[in-house]
């Protein structure tokens, strides 16, 4: 799987440091090779010489070293590999990065590289939840920076949550999708997800119970083979997936809106439960009880359809578009009338209804209705059919192509 890739091995100085000497075997295993530095601390914790003889090249841990300084040169290292992953990320080497600082190879090396960069991040739960340390994710992530957990458990410490590093089958997992090239490499796609937010007045609002579980777990799944996704989203209760570029929205308008700028898009997958309607006669102030026992009375308007409306575009029509259908009766047949009525190509149909414990759950029970018919899958996680789905879809635009 990652033969003749080339891993630099960052190793920053926590007890997690252990973990890399499985991890490097797990690399060597899949038939990468790892060129491994450690910064001071994490010599400490391992020892280079246990390093360097696991990996079978010399651990680097300086940066003005005087005897490879010439030959190698930092910037060499950094250049040479094709992935960069930093096991355990302190909170230190993360503020370093975030903050743009190179005082040490391990640093310098970050600063230095033009690959995509994957951090395993291990450390103190109290330090992990420091708004410092967040801030400097968040930035992190906004240039793009992959991450790998922490998880949460317990810690060498002895509390307890998040902070504990990912283990090494799982940052291996994460390596393969860093250097995956798969099959949508370089295609557009859009996704949108999640609720939409239907104002009523400045503080209230109508919505649905989506939790934008489905889309955030296809966008990922598109991302994993190779896509650029656009991922537009209402206010879910699901983070986005890192490595896709989020817009977030709260109406349906923005919504439509927002589908339309990030068009064309050789895919589009509308997975959002947007509003039907909104309110037509939402006030500017919020509404207060006058004392007089008359109620309120909300005037709706339509909200309009994206998916209908993408599906039916002429010149710029995604090549394949997707609705999501979520039904709580006869869901075959209704979702077949749906797919003619939008005009898509698929309709990826659910049952909702309560007894089913899809809306809100971790596993859904999908038919994919297409031109062909109908499809049954079993019932299986969400990210098992966005997964599946996302492979169905590459294999759509690969036989169009
Ligand atoms: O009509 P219904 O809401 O059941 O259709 C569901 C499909 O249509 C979903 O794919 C949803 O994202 C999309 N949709 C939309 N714009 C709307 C309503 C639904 O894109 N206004």
């Amino acid at each position: 799987m990652l033969a003749a890739k080339r891993i630099l091995l960052i190793i920053g100085g926590g007890i997690a440091a252990y973990k890399c000497c499985e991890l490097i075997r797990h690399l060597r295993g899949q038939g990468a090779q790892v060129t491994p530095v450690l910064t001071q601390a994490a010599a400490q914790f391992v020892t280079p010489l246990t390093i360097s003889s696991l990996a079978g090249e010399a651990a680097h841990t300086d940066l003005f070293d005087l005897t490879h300084e010439a030959e190698i040169g930092h910037i060499q290292l950094s250049r040479a590999a094709d992935l960069v992953v930093v096991a355990p990320a302190t909170a230190d080497l993360i503020a370093k990065m975030a903050g743009g600082l190179a005082n040490d190879l391990a640093s310098t090396l970050l600063l230095a590289t033009d690959k995509r960069v994957l951090l395993a991040p291990a450390m103190n739960v109290r330090m992990w939840e420091h708004r410092a340390t967040q801030r400097n994710i968040s930035t992190l992530k906004a240039d793009g920076i992959l991450f790998v957990g922490p998880n949460a458990g317990d810690m060498a410490c002895g509390e307890y949550g998040p902070g504990r590093m990912a283990e090494p089958l799982e940052i291996l997992a994460a390596i393969g999708r860093a250097l995956a090239e798969g099959p949508l490499k370089g295609r557009h796609v859009l996704v949108t997800s999640g609720p939409t937010h239907e104002p009523i007045d400045p503080v209230r609002y109508i919505a649905n119970r989506s939790s934008g579980a489905q889309g955030a777990a296809l966008a990922a799944a598109l991302r994993d083979l190779g896509a650029r996704v656009s991922f537009i989203t209402g206010p879910a209760e699901v983070p986005p997936p890192q490595g896709v570029q989020v817009i977030r929205v709260e109406t349906a308008r923005e919504m439509a809106e927002a589908v339309q700028a990030a068009l064309p898009a050789e895919a589009a997958v509308f997975a959002a439960a947007v509003a039907d309607w909104r309110v037509a006669n939402a006030a500017g102030q919020k509404m207060k009880k006058d004392g007089s026992g008359r109620m309120p009375v909300l005037d709706f308007a339509e909200n309009p359809d994206i998916l209908a409306s993408v599906s039916r575009m002429g010149a710029g029509r995604p090549r394949l578009v997707v609705g999501f259908a979520a039904e709580t009766d006869d869901v075959e047949r209704h979702a077949t009338e749906k797919r003619a009525r939008k005009g898509c190509d698929w309709i990826v149909a659910n049952d909702v209804s309560p007894a089913t414990g899809i809306m809100g759950g971790t596993e859904n029970a999908v038919t994919i209705i297409d031109a062909a018919g109908a499809e049954h899958w079993a019932r299986m996680s969400k990210s098992e059919v966005a997964r599946r789905l996302a492979a169905r879809i590459a294999t759509a635009l690969g036989d169009k192509a």
